[in-house]
């Protein structure tokens, strides 16, 4: 008997597409002659077991990132690293390399994610940075993260504005922006959940950053670009080499020995995005996945979407999240362990909510097929009737 197919809604690290495992998988067997897997013949070692500095390893990183400015449409005005210490780690740097004297760090807070952005900014501030301040000019925390918030009309002066920070996509509370801010200040963005899932400019940003593990590849590599001129800023003495952007980016982004297997992955899953018609392909088929399990969620008296239709601009194409109980609040968390545990037992893996928040989600990236988001759809409608 055929085992049973599982549909894998993680979060992340998260799904990727079939053909990606393959090609990976025959890298780390042996890798291509051509510095890759698909087609040359093999050159007798491992992808593992060779050198960052190598010839091999060198087409690898090379082409993963022509990928990006090709796939990802990352304008050749950036420098493009593929950097260890993940999205987290671009929480410190940012504010480390980029925060003058004096000036102000400005972010939307759209919940956890943009929170620890902050938290980071403020670190950096206090300990020894230039003197900057961090400032928070919206904020959906007083409803629970249910939207992504408008910025003030009067935004603080260019002048004194380091930046402007905004998470893309909240991967915990499911909300996104419908299209990047239209500000006259330097945009910041965290495209972790939702880079590559739909044209909406976050290639353009003065700096971008991704780690690769929902929507790029696996874990342990995160994407970044940034505009060259900014690489030319001064950063104060403290900040170390392998926190510098700078110092990446004089080496050719090989400062150190990156994710090598990582960087690979990147590679094959752009190849992929591209032979799938690239960001623009990708769009249709995120908004027909997301539209099914939105359509679920509002035509239901026993699920409660977390991003109600009244802030249906602000709903995650990506991360799907809802709660259970209808108008009754008592049994709520009973009925929750029985959906979660039968979703699971149906082959639905991954569909708990974070754990900061409780209920469900379904992350529905750009490899997760369509059939899983319409069997999870019939699931949920059934579940309801029997409940
Ligand atoms: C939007 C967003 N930003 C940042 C992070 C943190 O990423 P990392 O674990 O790569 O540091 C995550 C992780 O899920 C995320 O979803």
């Amino acid at each position: 008997m055929a085992a049973q197919r599982i549909f894998n809604f993680s979060a992340g690290p998260a799904i990727l597409p079939p053909e990606v495992f393959e090609r990976a998988a025959a890298a780390v067997r042996e890798l291509g002659g051509d510095g890759h897997a698909k087609g040359a013949p093999g050159i007798g070692l491992s992808l593992l077991e060779i050198s960052h500095r190598s010839q091999d390893f060198g087409m690898i990183h090379d082409r993963a990132v022509e990928l990006v400015h090709e796939v990802l449409g990352v304008p050749k005005t950036h420098q493009v690293l593929l950097l260890q210490g993940g999205a987290t780690q671009q929480f410190a740097m940012v504010p480390m390399n980029f925060a003058a004297p004096g000036s102000t760090t400005a972010y939307v807070d759209t919940g956890a994610w943009s929170t620890k952005a902050i938290k980071e900014s403020q670190a950096v501030a206090a300990g020894g940075g230039r003197g900057h301040e961090t400032a928070v000019l919206a904020s959906s925390k007083d409803t629970g993260y249910d939207h992504i918030p408008a910025l003030p009309e009067h935004l603080p002066a260019k002048a004194a504005t380091a930046y402007l920070h905004v998470t893309s996509n909240n991967t915990i509370f499911g909300t996104e922006y419908e299209a990047m801010p239209a500000v006259d200040l330097p945009l910041v963005v965290d495209a972790s959940s939702n880079i590559g899932s739909r044209p909406m400019g976050l290639e353009r940003a003065t700096i971008g950053y991704a780690g690769a593990q929902k929507n790029l590849g696996p874990s342990g590599v995160t994407l970044v670009w940034l505009e060259r001129s900014w690489l030319e800023r001064e950063v104060p003495a403290g900040v170390p080499n392998i926190l510098r952007y700078a110092s990446h980016a004089a080496k050719g982004g090989l400062l150190n020995t990156p994710n090598t297997f990582g960087v690979l992955v990147l590679g094959l899953v752009l190849e992929w995005l591209r032979d799938k018609g690239g960001v623009a392909g990708m769009a249709e088929r995120n908004q027909a996945k997301a539209d099914a399990l939105y359509t679920v969620l509002d035509n239901s008296d026993l699920f409660a979407p977390h991003v109600p239709k009244a802030h249906a601009s602000s709903r995650s194409r990506m991360n799907v999240t809802w709660t259970l109980g209808g108008a009754a609040e008592d049994g709520r968390e009973a009925l929750t362990k029985r959906f979660l545990a039968e979703a699971g037992a149906a082959g639905f893996s991954g569909i708990k909510g974070h754990r900061s928040v409780g209920g469900c989600r379904a992350s529905i990236y750009n490899a997760f097929p369509l059939e899983g988001v319409t069997a999870l759809c019939e699931f949920m409608t059934e579940f309801e009737r029997r409940a």
